[in-house]
């Protein structure tokens, strides 16, 4: 079985219903086994999640965008991070990202090419949605891959929006479908 982690931070719900919908996504691929693990509000996740995350074939990381970048609880989890990166442990492990922020473009882009960046200090492999974007005229918000993220699953909620009523749905199921990608790719070069 390819192994799946998903480690996201979300201080107000609207990212963990992106991740959420990942976990829905990659759990749909035969030989394929997913697990969210949770930033806490401190920044922090369990010695048996980092034991998670150093077993996994492929590691999915989510953040809200914030000022422009991942929040400061998901910095701190990558800080951290730089403990399995000193062995190289998550070498050629694949990674991949996501984010949600309330705006449309909102800056978004700043987070995931931070998400690459962490990767590649690991030696991860990243993988990108593989959606082509929905933007011509007749194209509507809730058509997949409408915020149009090619290195990373983006989603918007909207500022006055709980998380029931965001990430829109349409950005749900472009994350479904980016996570289904990422664990198929995993299924098929795993050994
Ligand atoms: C401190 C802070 C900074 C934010 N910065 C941005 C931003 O740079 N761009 C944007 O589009 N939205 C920004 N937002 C809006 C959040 O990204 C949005 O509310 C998101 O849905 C929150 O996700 P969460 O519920 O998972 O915490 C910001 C919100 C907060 C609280």
């Amino acid at each position: 079985m390819a192994k799946i982690a998903i480690v996201f931070h979300s201080a107000y719900g609207h990212t963990r219903k992106q991740a959420e919908a990942v976990l829905a996504g990659a759990s749909l691929v035969p030989g394929a086994t997913a697990e969210l693990i949770a930033i806490d509000a401190d920044g922090h996740i369990t010695d048996d999640q980092w034991a998670t995350l150093g077993a996994a074939d492929a590691i999915i990381f989510g953040s809200p965008t914030y000022m422009g970048g991942p929040s400061w609880q998901f910095k701190k989890f990558a800080d951290a991070s730089s403990k399995p990166w000193f062995g190289q442990a998550w070498k050629d492990k694949i990674g991949a990202g996501f984010t949600n922020s309330a705006s449309m473009n909102g800056d978004k882009f700043s987070t995931i090419q931070y998400m690459i960046t962490l990767a590649m200090q690991h030696s991860m492999v990243w993988i990108g949605t593989g959606l082509m974007p929905s933007n011509t005229k007749a194209a509507t918000r809730n058509d997949i891959n409408y915020v149009a993220g090619f290195s990373g699953a983006l989603a918007q909620s909207p500022s006055d929006s709980s998380p029931d009523e965001g990430p829109v749905p349409g950005d749900l199921e472009t994350a479904k479908q980016f996570a289904t990608r990422v664990a198929a790719y995993a299924v098929k070069t795993l050994g």
